[in-house]
């Protein structure tokens, strides 16, 4: 995808330069390794040759290596340069624009979108020098990621410590990708099981973890998407959503969804609502005869609903549902689909080991109004990405129709 350069400075962090470059490949960048000669001191270039499979840069006047002007070559090829650690001494070299070994020389030669990740020692990143450095970098455009807080390897406590790598490849993430159509779009995401109690200790639920919800709400708001969360019971962390809304029934969660939609741009309903809920029992249900019987009375279908509801309305949110199959997957989600006047929906075969309920990968198939596309096994993180991708191009045609003023019925 893109070619980034990764400066790794001298810093106790350097040893996480080695999985930023990881998370960087593993989203398909190529990278390549320009380590100061203080860096070397913490991790041997070897490492990031390895891993990258490129000669590493370790110095400006390597011999053998400069059949071109090497820093001017890179400077205008790559996509992004990005800096962690990023040490005090380097940040007042790029604000200063020294430019006295490889990568100082890199940054004043480039043009490409730079990403700072600085590390240090609490009281220098308070440093008034440190401090005017960063504001210098930052009016020209520099992009950080802040360090984060806690024991620095120095033994002190406060802020300091290089941020994790996950943080900085999806701040690379956020700089590389254009700006997406669903950014300032209200989207509404539900997750997660629902509990339908039959007496006040007990209950009948499914296996659902929530992940694949929570990564769709993940994703969305890292494409600058209004979001609202709507959760089923899970033990999860929420995104960053704007609302994140817990309920524990089919029917609160019924409530939930129909009171926000009319709002909404996108409604992605991934969670797994009971079709069936019991009469709670007032008290608990005592052991007696051999057997058990409960009365289960149909919950109200939520997507079901949104779908007529747009159907006799003019105006109406892009819609998508998943559909929770273990056999005729393809005509059943198909049918799910026609039935519930959804745009898109996720044929999800959850008799699968690795995919569907629980588990931190999923393979499904995008039906939508065009047929249907497979998306093979990964991560729930990357299947939200790519679902995303499907529903941004809904929400173009969805705009422009509503442009033209035509009906919003689909079928
Ligand atoms: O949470 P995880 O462990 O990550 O697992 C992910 C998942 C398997 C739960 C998810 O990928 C998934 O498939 N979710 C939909 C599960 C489901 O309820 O499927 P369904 O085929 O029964 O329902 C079809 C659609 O109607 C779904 O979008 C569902 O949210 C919706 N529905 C269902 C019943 C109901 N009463 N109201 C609804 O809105």
């Amino acid at each position: 995808m893109a070619l980034i350069a990764l400066g790794v400075t001298g810093g106790i962090g350097a040893y996480k330069a080695v999985e930023v470059a990881r998370g960087l490949q593993k989203r398909g960048h190529d990278v390549v390794a320009v380590m100061t000669h203080s860096a070397t001191k913490f991790v041997g270039a070897v490492t990031f040759e390895a891993i990258t499979r490129r000669r590493v840069i370790t110095d400006q006047f390597e011999t053998g290596a400069n059949s071109d002007i090497e820093h001017i070559a890179l400077a205008s090829t790559i996509d992004l340069l990005i800096v962690a650690p990023a040490t005090a001494n380097v940040i007042g070299k790029l604000a200063n624009g020294i430019a006295d070994d490889f990568l100082s020389t890199l940054y004043t030669a480039t043009r490409a979108p730079v990403l700072l990740a600085p590390a240090m020692n609490t009281n220098m990143f308070a440093h008034e020098a440190v401090r005017k450095n960063l504001d210098t970098l930052a009016a020209r455009g520099v992009r950080f990621v802040e360090p984060g807080e806690g024991y620095l390897a120095c033994g002190w406590i406060g802020k300091g410590r290089l941020a994790e790598p996950d943080e900085i490849v999806a701040a690379a993430d956020v700089i590389l990708r254009p700006a997406s159509p669903l950014r300032g779009q209200k989207v509404l995401v539900t997750a997660g099981p629902t509990y339908e109690d039959f007496d006040p200790v007990r209950f009948i639920g499914n296996r659902s973890s929530g992940k694949m919800g929570y990564a769709v709400a993940a994703e969305a708001v890292r494409r600058g998407a209004n979001v609202t969360l709507i959760s089923g019971p899970t033990s999860l962390e929420p995104p960053a959503a704007r609302e994140v809304v817990q309920v524990r029934t089919a029917a609160e969660m019924h409530r939930a969804v129909m009171s926000r939609a009319g709002q909404m741009d996108v409604v992605i309903m991934a969670a797994a609502v009971a079709d069936y809920a019991p009469q709670r029992a007032p008290q608990k249900v005592q052991k007696g005869a051999d057997t058990l019987t409960l009365v289960l009375h149909k919950t109200p279908d939520i997507l079901g609903d949104l779908g007529h509801r747009r159907l006799s309305s003019a105006k109406g949110p892009v819609l998508v549902g998943f559909a929770a199959e273990t056999e005729n997957l393809l005509a059943r989600a198909a049918e799910k689909r026609a039935k519930k006047h959804v745009d898109l929906i996720i044929a999800n075969d959850v008799a699968r080991s690795d995919a569907g309920f629980d588990v931190d990968t999923n393979a499904v198939i995008v039906i939508g109004p065009d047929g249907s596309e497979p998306l093979p096994l990964q991560s729930k993180a990357r299947i939200a990405s790519d679902i995303l991708d499907r529903v941004e191009r809904v929400l173009a045609a969805h705009g422009s129709r509503t442009d033209q003023g035509t009906s919003q019925v689909r079928g």
